[in-house]
């Protein structure tokens, strides 16, 4: 059985509900307010559903691995809103998790560059040309590393934590993600530092 607990979330992340109120700043700048969204690795469903409660006008389809599905759907049957669509399942480790997807206008993903491994990063800029719409958007909210820096202690004793974890999680090269993009026809818009020493970055699709 799946319990929600007194935020009306199964298995609530508390830095979901830290980091959407800067992230749903730095939106307020970025979106039209009409994209439909391919949310990949949504978790919980909490920024679905606060993201989809400040812009009406969205489109929003969160996906997720098949273990984390059963609870995200949970949630957003908890939250009821008309313009999330059900959870699909989408797995990065599938190569072509894009060819049974709708093109969309914008693809984000916050806290999951860092999990999943270099191979499903690699996934994922792999099928943007499929899953994005002409001038279609990506925006990835996370830590990251510069120059091969980390840009706080904080960041450098996530990634140890992380790799004690999952050796093939941590933190990623900006330069690196960087290069994915524009190898998949993207070009970088924003790089804006955030809260907590995270950034979201934005690219388009020329
Ligand atoms: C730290 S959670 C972030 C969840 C949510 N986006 C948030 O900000 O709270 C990382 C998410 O990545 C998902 N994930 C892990 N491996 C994945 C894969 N191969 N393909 C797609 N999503 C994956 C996990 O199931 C999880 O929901």
């Amino acid at each position: 059985m799946i319990v929600t607990d007194k935020n009306h979330f199964a298995g609530f992340s508390p830095a979901s509900a830290r980091n959407r109120e800067p992230i749903s700043q730095a939106l307020m700048t970025l979106l039209r307010g009409n994209e439909t969204v391919l949310e990949v690795g949504s978790g919980t469903g909490q920024h679905a559903v606060y993201f989809t409660e400040q812009w009406p006008g969205l489109q929003w389809q969160p996906s997720d691995i098949a273990q984390q599905l059963p609870l995200l759907q949970a949630n957003l049957d908890t939250h009821e809103r008309h313009n999330i669509d059900q959870a699909r399942l989408l797995n990065l480790q599938h190569a072509h998790w894009a060819d049974s997807v709708m093109p969309v206008d914008l693809i984000y993903t916050a806290n999951t560059l860092h999990i999943i491994a270099w191979s499903e990063v690699v996934s994922l800029f792999s099928q943007l040309e499929k899953v994005l719409r002409p001038q279609g958007r990506v925006i990835v909210y996370g830590p990251f590393r510069y120059a091969q820096e980390f840009t706080s202690t904080s960041n450098a004793e996530f990634d140890a934590w992380l790799k004690v974890r999952n050796p093939l999680s941590g933190l990623r090269d900006f330069e690196a993600v960087n290069a994915l993009a524009l190898a998949a026809g993207l070009s970088l818009l924003h790089d804006i530092a955030m809260p907590a020493n995270n950034q979201l970055l934005v690219w388009q699709k020329i």
